[in-house]
């Protein structure tokens, strides 16, 4: 029977934590803002959206929310960049992906100004990590790394699995388990045996975004399974990559799909928000 790493308790007390502290910045006369650009109706982004600004409201950050049509062409973006950008109560910038095909993704994140990229995608800032030196941490895989700090799961020297290798999730997770010293392997589609990797690890982290990848032959006993999928079943249900009814006997902590590591990245984006606030206003209340 493994215990279950609640995501959902784990995030309240952190959000109360970066709740105390806009409060204190407040008091010096700085209120911490972020603005979320969307582009399109992508119904799972729209709600992804709406449930950053609802999240900022409760922490005390303010939010602004721009929603532009599909049909925005990737000058009229960057030039929205660029006016958050030269905006003094604006602290923190995210462009939300998937973006429509005919705009280039890596462009947009670099219009935006690294110390305002608090999604962390900016190649300055996916430097600064590489090297040990972060600015901001990416919000899902340092949502994961508070998860296993909060659950006293010792990381140096163990055995850590990542099966994915997103720019979002995948690679800077595996930069984080190993900038804490965990022997890191990474994952992929064209790896030849997934199963003789995962088999064993101490940690597997599985971001793959397929329902039931992960099953419990797979994995070592005793191991801290985190899953990092947002998918649904056929009927509709919310699931993660791992299969929980054979993984959970064997694992010795589990993150649940909702509840696990879900409600954890939009509180490293209140986190990020927060860090660019201070950062940008010399303070380090
Ligand atoms: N789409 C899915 N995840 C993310 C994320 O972490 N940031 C942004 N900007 N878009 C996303």
């Amino acid at each position: 029977m493994a215990a279950i790493i609640d995501g959902k308790k784990i995030s309240a007390e952190i959000r109360a934590e970066i709740k105390e502290e806009t409060e204190a910045l407040k008091a010096q006369g700085i209120t911490a803002g972020l603005a979320v650009i969307i582009v399109g109706n992508d119904p799972a982004s729209e709600v992804y959206v709406r449930n950053k600004g609802r999240a900022c409201g409760e922490v005390g950050i303010y939010s602004e929310i721009i929603a532009l049509p599909e049909n925005t062409s990737e000058a009229e973006l960057l030039e929205k960049i660029d006016a958050l950008n030269a905006r003094r109560e604006i602290n923190g910038i995210l462009v939300q992906l998937p973006l429509p095909k005919h705009i280039n993704e890596k462009a947009v994140t670099a219009r935006i100004l690294p110390e305002k990229d608090v999604d962390a995608f900016h190649y300055e800032n996916v430097g600064r990590i590489t090297l040990g030196k972060p600015r901001f941490l990416p919000c899902t895989p340092a949502g994961v790394m508070e998860l296993l700090h909060r659950s006293g799961v010792e990381i140096a020297g163990k055995e850590c699995v990542v099966v994915g290798r997103s720019n979002i999730v995948g690679k800077p997770m595996a930069q984080l388990l190993l900038g804490e010293n965990g022997t890191v392997t990474i994952c992929h589609s064209k790896t030849a045996d997934v199963a003789s990797h995962t088999r064993r690890s101490d940690i597997l982290v599985s971001s793959v975004g397929k329902a039931g990848f992960i099953t419990g032959d797979m994995i070592k006993k005793g191991a801290v399974v985190i899953d990092v999928g947002i998918n649904r079943t056929p009927d509709g249900k919310l699931c993660g990559d791992v299969d929980f009814a054979s993984v959970e006997p064997l694992a010795s902590m589990i993150t649940p799909v909702p509840g696990g590591v879900g409600p954890m990245t939009i509180t490293m984006l209140l986190k990020n928000t927060l860090t660019a606030a201070k950062l940008q206003n010399n303070t380090n209340v």
